[in-house]
C-alpha cells in the first residue's frame, strides 16, 4: 500500500474524449490546479461531470450501470454533435511521483437501451493489466454490463485507481440547500451543500473546532462583523451553525444558518471543504455571491489548502477577479470553445492572443474572459427593450 500522503499526491494528468456531451473529440493536459473558462453551455459543468461519472462508476455502491442511468441514459450522455450513433470514450491518465495509471471506457448501448461495457482497459506505467472484452465476456455477454473497476472482486490489480477515483468530490454550494438541513430528508453526499452541516458535525470535535476557528479567522475579512462560529444541537438533536453578530448589541447577537447571508454560506461550504481531507476537488462557480475584492483571494486560499493536501482542484468559473490572480499560470486556464463539431477545450498558453497579451503584463483574467464573451452579446439589451 502506497502512504497516505503518496496517493493524495495523485492527480488527472491527462483527459481525452470522444462524444461525451457536447465534446466530440478532446483531448487535454490537468496541472495540479485547472480553470475552466468558457461561455454559458460551453460545457464546464459537462467537463466536470466526467470526473464524477468515474467517481460513480468507481463506487460500489452503484457502478457503470447506475453511473449511466442516473443521467438519464447513454442517449442522454453520447453526443448529439456525432453523426452516427457512435460510442462514447472516456480516457484518463493518472498518476503521482511513482505511480502512472491509464484508464479506458467506451461504452454504448444494446437494442433496448441498457448500457453495454464496449470496452475497458487499465494500464500500470503504461503495461495493460486488463484488457476487455476477454474470453470470459465473450462467453457471458451479461459481464458487460458492469466494469471491473466498481467490482472489489475484480478490481485487486488496481485498487489504488479505484480508490482515487472514488476519492473525487464535486462541491457546488446552493446556500438554500444549507438553510433547509432540519427541515428537509438529508440527502447523503450532497454536493449542494444540505450535507454540509452534517459533515461538520460529524467530524471529531477537536478537529472541528480547530478547523471553525480557522474559518472564522478567514471569514472575519469578508465578514467583519462576525465575531464567533460554533456548532451546536438544539433540543431535537439537530446540528445547527451559530455565529456570533457584533454590530446589533454591545455583547454580540447569536444567530443560526438560517439568518447567514449567501455569501458567508457559500463560502463556509468552500472553506470546510478546502480544510477536508479528499481526493481532487471540482468546484462549480466558487464566485457565485461573492464580493470581487473576496474572490480575488480565493486562489490564494486553494493555493494553501494545495499545499497541505496536494488535493487536485478543477474550477469552473466566469469570474476575471479569480483568474487575476498573479499566481495563475497560462497552462493552468483551459479554455472552452463552442464549435459546429462539438465543443473544443485549448490550454491558455496555446492560443497565441491571449499569450501575447498576458506575457505583455495584461492580468490574465481580463484577456481570457473578453475571449470566451459570446460573439452576439451586445445584442442582448435589445431582447429586453423588445416586447
Ligand atoms: N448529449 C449531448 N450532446 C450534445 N450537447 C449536449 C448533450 N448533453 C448536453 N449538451 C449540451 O451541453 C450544454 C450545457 O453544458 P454545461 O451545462 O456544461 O455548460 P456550462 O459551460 O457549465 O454553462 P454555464 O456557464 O451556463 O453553467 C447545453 O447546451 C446542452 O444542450
Ligand atoms: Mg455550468
Amino acid at each position: 500500500m502506497p502512504s497516505s500522503s503518496a496517493r493524495s499526491a495523485m492527480r488527472f494528468r491527462r483527459l481525452r474524449l470522444q462524444n461525451w456531451r457536447n465534446f466530440v473529440e478532446i483531448d487535454v493536459e490537468l496541472q495540479g490546479r485547472a480553470f475552466l473558462v468558457g461561455a454559458n453551455a460551453s460545457g464546464k459543468s459537462n467537463l466536470l461531470d466526467v470526473f464524477r461519472f468515474l467517481r460513480d462508476v468507481a463506487s460500489s455502491r452503484g457502478g457503470f450501470e447506475h453511473a449511466v442511468w442516473s443521467r438519464g441514459g447513454v442517449s442522454r450522455i453520447r453526443s448529439l454533435a456525432a453523426s452516427r450513433k457512435p460510442s462514447v470514450e472516456i480516457f484518463i491518465a493518472v498518476g503521482d511521483d511513482e505511480n502512472e495509471w491509464e484508464y479506458l471506457l467506451r461504452f454504448g448501448q444494446d437494442g433496448k437501451e441498457n448500457p453495454v461495457v464496449e470496452a475497458e482497459q487499465v494500464r500500470r506505467q503504461g503495461k495493460l493489466i486488463l484488457n476487455r472484452p476477454n474470453a470470459a465476456d465473450k462467453g457471458d455477454g451479461e459481464l458487460l454490463t458492469q466494469t471491473h473497476l466498481e467490482q472489489i472482486a475484480a478490481n485487486g490489480k488496481f485498487r489504488d485507481l479505484a480508490e482515487f477515483l472514488s476519492s473525487v468530490s464535486y462541491l457546488h454550494v446552493v446556500p438554500q440547500s444549507i438553510r433547509e438541513t432540519g427541515i428537509l430528508p438529508m440527502r447523503a453526499n450532497d454536493h449542494y451543500g444540505s450535507d454540509l452541516i452534517e459533515r461538520i458535525a460529524s467530524t471529531h470535535a477537536q478537529t472541528r473546532k480547530a478547523r471553525l476557528s480557522r474559518i472564522r479567522e478567514a471569514l472575519k475579512v469578508a465578514v467583519p462583523q462576525l465575531a464567533g462560529l460554533e456548532l451546536d444541537t438544539d433540543t431535537g438533536g439537530v446540528p445547527h451553525l451559530w455565529g456570533k453578530y457584533e454590530n446589533w448589541r454591545a455583547r454580540g447577537v447569536w444567530q443560526n444558518e438560517q439568518d447567514f447571508s449567501d455569501g458567508t454560506l457559500r463560502l463556509l461550504g468552500l472553506l470546510w471543504s478546502l480544510l477536508e481531507p479528499g481526493g481532487p476537488l471540482l468546484l462549480e462557480e466558487p464566485e457565485i455571491s461573492l464580493h470581487p475584492g473576496i474572490i480575488e483571494h480565493v486562489p490564494q486560499m486553494l493555493a494553501q489548502m494545495q499545499l497541505r493536501s496536494g488535493r487536485q482542484t478543477l474550477i469552473s468559473t466566469h469570474s476575471p477577479e479569480l483568474l487575476r490572480d498573479e499566481g495563475i499560470g497560462l497552462d493552468e486556464v483551459l479554455v472552452l470553445e463552442p464549435g459546429e463539431k462539438g465543443t473544443g477545450v485549448r490550454m491558455a498558453a496555446d492560443i497565441p492572443e491571449i499569450s501575447v497579451l498576458v506575457e505583455g503584463g495584461i492580468p490574465l483574467g481580463d484577456v481570457v474572459l473578453p475571449e470566451t464573451r459570446p460573439a452576439n452579446a451586445s445584442q442582448l439589451p435589445f431582447y429586453a427593450r423588445s416586447r
